[in-house]
């Protein structure tokens, strides 16, 4: 028998006429204790084999992120569309690059980054190296050619001897910028917030309402089934009914008809200090995006099966958003590091 038998009749009782009342699923501590459990924290930060941390590293890798310097004209850094003050994001709808242009999409926070299996909106890189050199060598990010990153970086003394720390031996290249960059990303990660007490079983660390919002989380919102886990999401790529001509991860893989605009689902961390939401920016507020989960989606062939009509009192959408509340992390502000001149 499933280990979350109590919930799972509830969902049945919910799909019918009798109800299921939220007194009646909190009164099951057991599951609920089984479900907290599969959102615990991980301890350790992974770092690949091949690009290992080294604190030097990190710094340098800090410099880079806030460096101007490494845009075409010098006036945008990666910080300035993943900003640590907005999510690691930028606020905007798109994102808009160095020459001050709009980009197709909206600016993916790095939070917790170190953990995602795939990266891009559409999962077109594979490792945080790779896709560091996308934007900065990118026309509409910030423009930049190999050889006028690297001549722009050896003619910053400063960073002669950061390079000499972190890469002994090595000359400055792409492949040093990118490992620099990418383990900086990977220190990125959000602090423990009042949900991660909650499920190290502080029971007051979160309120009545959120507690209720959990459940419906799991239950008859299905939100689980895509945001699973610490980081609240499965890594995978779907359709859940955007409008819109973007093809998402269809376009990296196009004779699959479910990844016909399938987007990667993203963390849910801090997830109320990173609006707009989606991939177009298109959703202003945590209750828009209930409501398009609720009944606001678009019925077409790739829509994700987990994606059907449901319907939530305005109690039971004030409790999910809520809970979604709950795992936003009083993270210490991020100093702007000192460039090197
Ligand atoms: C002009 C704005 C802009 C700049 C500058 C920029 N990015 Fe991004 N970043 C984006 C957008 C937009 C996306 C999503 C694009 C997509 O998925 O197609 C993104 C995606 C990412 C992702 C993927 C996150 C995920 O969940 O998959 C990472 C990592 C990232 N950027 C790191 C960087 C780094 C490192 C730099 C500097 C070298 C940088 N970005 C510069 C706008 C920007
Ligand atoms: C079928 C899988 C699936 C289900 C079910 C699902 N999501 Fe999502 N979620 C996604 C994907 C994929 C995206 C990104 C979609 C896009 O931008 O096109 C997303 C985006 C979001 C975002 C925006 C995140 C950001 O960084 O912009 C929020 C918030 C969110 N979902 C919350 C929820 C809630 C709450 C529920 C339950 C009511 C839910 N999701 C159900 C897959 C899912």
């Amino acid at each position: 028998m499933s280990r979350f038998s109590f919930l799972i009749a509830c969902v049945a009782a919910l799909a019918s006429t009798s109800g299921c009342s939220i007194a009646q699923r909190m009164s099951a501590p057991s599951e609920i204790d089984e479900l907290k459990r599969q959102y615990a924290r991980p301890s350790e930060i992974p770092f690949p084999p091949d690009n290992p941390y080294s604190e030097e590293k990190r710094v340098l890798g800090k410099a880079l992120f806030f460096d101007p310097r490494l845009s075409k004209n010098g006036t945008i850094s990666c910080a300035s569309c993943h900003n640590p003050a907005l999510g690691w994001e930028d606020g905007l709808a798109v994102g808009r690059g160095h020459r001050s242009n709009e980009l197709a999409r909206h600016s993916s926070t790095i939070l917790d980054i170190a953990w995602a299996a795939a990266l891009f909106w559409d999962g077109r890189a594979d490792s945080l190296e790779a896709q560091a050199l996308v934007p900065l060598l990118g026309d509409a990010e910030m423009g930049m050619d190999e050889e006028t990153v690297l001549a722009r970086i050896k003619a910053t003394r400063g960073y002669a001897p950061m390079f000499a720390a972190a890469f002994p031996g090595k000359p400055v290249s792409l492949a040093t910028v990118a490992q620099a960059l990418a383990t900086f990303e990977r220190t990125v990660v959000s602090s423990e917030a009042p949900f991660d007490r909650w499920v190290e079983g502080d029971e007051r660390a979160i309120g009545d309402d959120a507690k209720r919002g959990f459940i419906t989380f799991n239950t008859k919102a299905n939100c689980a089934v895509c945001h699973s886990s610490w980081r609240f999401t499965n890594d995978g790529f779907q359709d859940i009914g955007l409008p819109g001509d973007d093809k998402g991860r269809g376009a990296e893989v196009s004779d699959v008809a479910e990844l016909q605009h399938a987007f990667k689902s993203p963390t849910l961390r801090n997830i109320s200090r990173r609006a707009p939401y989606m991939h177009d920016g298109s959703l202003p507020t945590l209750d828009a995006v209930i409501r398009h989960y609720e009944n606001g989606f678009i019925r077409r062939e790739s829509l994700s099966p987990d994606i059907h009509p449901f319907t939530l009192s305005d109690e039971e959408r004030a409790d999910l958003i809520a809970f979604l509340m709950t795992l936003t992390s009083d993270d210490p502000s991020t100093t702007i590091p000192v460039l090197p001149q």
